[in-house]
């Protein structure tokens, strides 16, 4: 209950020229990036991605994602904020039986997602999951929950655990910093998070909104 837990250790660290995104950035390209749209995934590196396309470097976290939750075939998983669906094709493959759906806000995600994920992904916000209570056997969130504000951060928090079977199985990883020097790297990086905070502070606030699932941190480096 509560853990911290890296499930995202052997995911190939991205290049990351935060000089750059620090000068390109304005209010201009914050608005359009905040839109997830397709500058933000496959437009010039300024406004996010850069280009997200699959080439499988989501198969590890997903093997250890299977391992650590014990997941089997027949149970159905849910990504909150799975974009184009890269980690529930992942899931399906190193799990293969195992019922894994996504929901993005992005309809430009959804509508461009991997082959093997059509009709899995479903446009909607994590704040407002339209699943009934208990409808997933794990729930999983990864660098999604932190674009809202905090009242929404809890209320996401808390649609996760909803949507959950009566276990602890749900993760959700958000950024955050260990000291002042990478909070300042965070904020020349970051473009379309609206709450942040450091470690401590983001487990007071998952026991604020009744989260029980375990979590872990982005942290530009
Ligand atoms: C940094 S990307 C992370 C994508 C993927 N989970 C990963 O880790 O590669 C953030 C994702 O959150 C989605 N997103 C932003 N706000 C959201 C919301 N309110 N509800 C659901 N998804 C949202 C964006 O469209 C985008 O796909």
């Amino acid at each position: 209950m509560l853990n911290e837990v890296n499930l995202l250790a052997r995911l190939p660290r991205s290049r990351r020229n935060v000089n750059a995104r620090a000068e390109a950035k304005s209010p201009e390209v914050i608005r359009i990036s905040k839109q997830f749209g397709q500058e933000y995934f496959d437009g010039p590196r300024e406004y996010g991605y850069g280009g997200y396309r699959y080439d499988g470097r989501w198969v590890p976290v997903a093997e250890d994602i299977v391992a650590h939750f014990g997941l089997k075939p027949g149970d159905r998983v849910l990504d909150v904020g799975c974009a184009k669906g890269f980690l529930v094709k992942d899931l399906m493959k190193v799990c293969p039986g195992l019922d894994v759906y996504g929901i993005d806000i992005s309809e430009y995600a959804v509508t461009h997602c991997e082959p093997e994920v059509i009709g899995r992904l479903h446009v909607g916000s994590a704040d407002r999951l339209p699943f009934p209570d208990g409808s997933f056997d794990c729930v999983l969130s990864i660098n999604t929950i932190h674009n809202f504000d905090r009242d929404g951060v809890i209320r996401a928090c808390r649609e996760v655990q909803r949507v959950r079977k009566d276990n602890d199985r749900a993760f959700v990883q958000v950024d955050s910093y260990r000291d002042e020097e990478q909070r300042q790297l965070f904020l020349d990086w970051v473009l379309t998070a609206a709450f942040h905070d450091y470690p401590d502070k983001w487990v007071g606030l998952f026991k604020e909104a009744g989260y029980t699932g375990d979590y872990y941190w982005t942290i530009v480096e």
